[in-house]
């Protein structure tokens, strides 16, 4: 990729040779990585160094993080920079400005970095808006910007609707897609227009919104102060399949966006970290983490790259996940991935009493071995052959997922 990305800087010299080699950031798999918009949001005050504010070095420093190797094998390669990074005022030819007290290299300067280290950049920027402090609308100035931003080196634009009103938030987007597309832009688009109109009681149709946006986001933004109930009710909006929600993701290169994982911020625990980013998987959804990678414990490092929940999210298989109540308490999802295997969640959604799971795997939908070799991949707990008729008993703690993957043995 760095070689691609070298290349493509060379795009003026050799225009043939770039416009072979360049092209969109890859999404073959829903962007993984951080997002400035949690735990450093609009953190002005940089008192205390560039690294304890919203800046490049703060985005470097997420940077060599996310380029270790090991995240890089999980495929988290995105940096999202969010809000407030730009100046509300435009540049004497109207062009977006970035802060040049926090980013004196300029946004330019954050892709470049990130570029080097074999990461993606998506940048937050809003449409249809007031242009509330610290969100760039892009609203008047389309063309324009997709320009300015592609010459940045952004990867993908984060667009916002917060402040946004209807019907000027479609014929934006509509312009947004004419742009990118007319530009020739490379620039990916992630966007929150579904959440948009679903907000405002309009269905949202999914296949308008594919044309123009790659990743989106159907339900209400995740933020530091979300809690489990805002976990749950993500994963009900998804479970019952509201407006068709599970259809728009699957297409490949085009994914829903659940929200920010809350990985690592303040309101839940461990077992709530890894059920969020469980149900998260079992929807293909996008994923970002957002607190402070330099100084993050290692159990949120480890509930990050759990590969057995990693390797779902996205699972080239392309299936969409059955739900069923099984109690008061207990969800399930379940889904076929990768190898004939199958994956059942189980989860509890009370946050103080346990509940047990005592059914067959056929009961869960599975039928097409007699036998399966069952292993919880997010506590690490084998199970062995499993006959697909057979009770298995399994307990699970209050607001906790287990995730059996059922290996198929060929
Ligand atoms: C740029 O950021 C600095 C540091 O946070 C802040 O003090 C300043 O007001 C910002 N400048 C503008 C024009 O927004
Ligand atoms: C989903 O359905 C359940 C019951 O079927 C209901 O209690 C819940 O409120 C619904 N959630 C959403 C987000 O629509
Ligand atoms: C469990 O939590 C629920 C909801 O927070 C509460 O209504 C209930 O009384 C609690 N039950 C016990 C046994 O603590």
């Amino acid at each position: 990729m760095l070689v691609r990305r070298l290349l493509c800087s060379l795009v003026g010299l050799v225009l043939l040779l770039g416009v072979v080699l360049c092209g969109p950031a890859p999404l073959t798999r829903p962007p993984r990585g951080w997002s400035s918009r949690g735990v450093f949001d609009c953190t002005f005050d940089c008192s205390r160094g560039l690294d304890t504010c919203l800046s490049e070095v703060l985005m470097r420093n997420m940077a060599d993080v996310l380029a270790q190797p090991e995240f890089s094998k999980a495929d988290y390669n995105w940096l999202l920079l969010g809000n407030c990074w730009s100046d509300n005022i435009r540049d004497p030819h109207g062009n977006l400005l970035a802060n040049d007290t926090r980013f004196p290299g300029g946004i330019q300067g954050v892709a470049e970095y990130a570029h080097k280290k074999g990461l993606y950049l998506a940048l937050y920027v809003t449409v249809a808006a007031a242009g509330s402090p610290g969100m760039p609308t892009l609203h008047g100035h389309i063309m324009n910007d997709v320009r300015t931003l592609t010459s940045w080196g952004v990867d993908m634009i984060y667009v916002d609707t917060d402040m946004a009103t209807y019907p000027e938030v479609n014929i934006d987007f509509h312009e947004l897609g004419q742009a990118i597309k007319t530009s020739g832009s490379d620039l990916r688009v992630a966007c929150t227009w579904p959440q948009f109109l679903i907000h405002h009681g309009i269905k949202p149709n999914y296949d308008e919104i594919k044309n123009i946006c790659d990743v989106y986001q159907s339900t209400e933004t995740m933020t530091t102060s979300s809690g489990w109930d805002d976990v749950m009710s993500v994963a009900n909006y998804y479970a019952n399949d509201t407006h068709h929600v599970t259809q728009a993701s699957g297409t490949r290169e085009k994914w829903n966006d659940m929200g920010m994982l809350l990985m690592g911020e303040g309101n839940l625990n461990l077992k709530q970290w890894q059920a969020q980013m469980a149900i998260w998987a079992m929807y293909d959804s996008a994923m970002f983490v957002s607190c402070d990678l330099p100084s993050m414990p290692t159990e949120v490092k480890r509930a990050m790259l759990l590969p057995g929940v990693v390797d779902i999210d996205g699972d080239t298989l392309d299936q969409k996940p059955g739900h069923l109540v099984q109690n008061e308490h207990l969800h399930i999802w379940h889904r076929y991935v990768s190898y004939g295997d199958y994956v059942i969640l189980l989860l509890n959604t009370s946050p103080n009493v346990t509940t047990t799971f005592s059914e067959s795997l056929a009961h869960v939908g599975l039928s097409i071995y007699p036998a399966y070799h069952v292993r919880d991949v997010i506590n690490d707990v084998d199970y062995g052959q499993v006959y697909v008729t057979d009770a298995m008993r399994v307990s699970v703690w209050p607001s906790s997922a287990i995730m059996l993957r059922c290996f198929a043995q060929h």
